[in-house]
């Protein structure tokens, strides 16, 4: 399965795409009130899925391209806690009763900034607000290098089923490069720690296309995480974007693997990660038969949203914290990034809710388009109007990227590289946002 596309296909096809974890992608985003949402919040039904955004790093790790504010004392967790409680309680007010709880999923940032007492408190806080599903996944993304094996022990209890442990790479060079020094030990122990604690669910993020990164540091890279049999790996082609992230720009002394480095990197990763068992999910992901994502994208249950790939279908999700977005069947919402604005708005008993967008019935049916494709890399495109898209995916089908049977449009195993240039094809927006861009480069 390890494909190399050809260095003159990656060059034909090489542009700034979204990875849409949305459509319409953020750069879609206006100024939106409270009162538009109240509609699209009070149509859902069923369990709903919430996001927590936690802020706060120690240190800040050079590639980073998250919403991050790097301080040291962890005491402004349990003032945090208090405000995402809140605007917990200000958003079911707008659901319909009877709501629960199908998934939690606290990232960041490193969510385990939050002490373990302030951890029991959001999670205790928000069951009293939506009580849990029955199988319902409560996941936390960990920092090896900042958490205790107390704090670790204790996640289980707190009620987490599932972590995501940062790795990113476990090369010293590589690593030093990034700010982030990390001895792979560390990440050994949170293993163990997490399964003597019974927590089976752990899985990796890894980054390709790092400074200094080489193939050989890659694949060694590659084998020490595989070994230590995480059930899901996150691999993350490195979106540098020193115009919104101006840190990355200290990393640019540093050799970065070019374009056809990035793309054996990847193919290596599916080539490796295939080798020691893993399941190729979606663009990004590898998990090991048995996790619930692969069953997903056996049984075309598989969905997107901000978080990367879920098995939680068609649920609401509420994105609470500073800088979090929530996407409902009609429309998106994102908070304000100003933590102090957050907890001012919050104090006055108003959603902290800045942007976002309501979806039109045509952005209804290319969002439908766009992730399936996406998450199963096949569509029907029904009896949708897509002329012009077939005729720009002419050339896709020409170079063996894209079949079209009908009215449905398969991406092929070689495809898959390019599923981001697939779908940009369906996106209405992208040609006026390229221009400015606000897109990391897709190979
Ligand atoms: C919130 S962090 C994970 C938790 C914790 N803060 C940590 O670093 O261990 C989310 C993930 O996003 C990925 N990431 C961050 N910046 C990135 C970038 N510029 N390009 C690609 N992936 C990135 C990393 O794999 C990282 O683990
Ligand atoms: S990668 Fe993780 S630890 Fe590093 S700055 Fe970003 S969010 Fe913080």
């Amino acid at each position: 399965m390890s494909a190399v596309p050809a260095p003159a296909l990656v060059d034909r096809y090489r542009t700034r795409a979204p990875r849409y974890t949305s459509y319409p992608t953020a750069p879609q985003f206006r100024a939106i009130t409270e009162a538009e949402l109240r509609e699209p919040l009070s149509q859902g039904q069923g369990p709903v899925a919430v996001y927590v955004h936690v802020p706060f790093c120690q240190r800040l790790c050079h590639y980073c391209g998250c919403h991050v504010e790097i301080r040291k004392n962890r005491d402004l967790g349990a003032e945090y806690v208090d405000a995402v409680l809140r605007e917990a309680a200000l958003w079911r007010a707008y659901q319909q009763p009877g709501r629960e709880l199908g998934q939690l999923a606290l990232g960041g940032g490193t969510p385990t900034f939050l002490r373990s007492e302030y951890l029991s408190r959001l999670v205790d806080g928000l069951d009293a607000i939506w009580p849990r599903a029955r199988g319902a996944e409560l996941s936390i993304e960990v920092d090896p290098r900042t958490v205790s094996p107390e704090e670790l022990d204790a996640l289980p209890k707190i009620g987490f089923t599932r972590v995501n442990l940062g790795v990113q790479d476990v090369d010293e060079q590589v690593l030093a490069a990034v700010n982030r020094p990390q001895p792979f030990p560390l990440v050994e122990q949170a293993f163990s720690v997490l399964r003597g604690a019974g927590l089976s669910q752990v899985g990796v993020d890894l980054v390709y296309g790092l400074p200094s990164q080489t193939e050989a540091s890659f694949e060694a890279t590659l084998d020490a995480v595989a070994g230590l049999r995480p059930t899901r790996i996150a691999l993350f082609q490195y979106a540098h974007v020193p115009w919104l992230k101006p840190q990355q720009k200290l990393i640019e002394r540093f050799a970065r693997p070019d374009s056809d480095g990035r793309t054996h990197m990847w193919a290596l990763a599916r080539e490796k990660l295939g080798g020691a068992g893993y399941v190729e999910v979606g663009m990004d992901h590898f998990a090991l038969p048995g996790d619930e994502l692969v069953s997903a994208l056996e049984n075309g249950s598989l969905q997107r949203n901000f978080e990367g790939y879920t098995t939680h279908a068609g649920l609401d999700l509420l994105g609470l914290g500073v800088s979090a977005i929530g996407g409902f069947d009609g429309a998106y919402a994102q908070n304000t990034k100003d933590r102090e604005r957050y907890a001012q708005l919050l104090g006055e008993g108003k959603l902290a809710v800045e942007r976002g967008v309501l979806l039109s019935a045509d952005d209804v049916e290319r969002r439908r388009v766009i992730m399936s494709l996406f998450c199963n890399f096949t569509v029907d495109l029904g009896n949708g109007d897509y002329d012009d898209e077939k005729a720009r995916l002419g050339r896709f089908v020409d170079d063996g990227l894209v079949t079209i049977d009908g009215t449905r449009v398969s991406v092929t195993p070689a495809g898959r590289f390019f599923i981001r240039n697939v779908c940009a094809v369906f996106d209405r927006y992208l040609e006026a946002d390229v221009a400015t861009r606000r897109y990391s480069e897709t190979a």
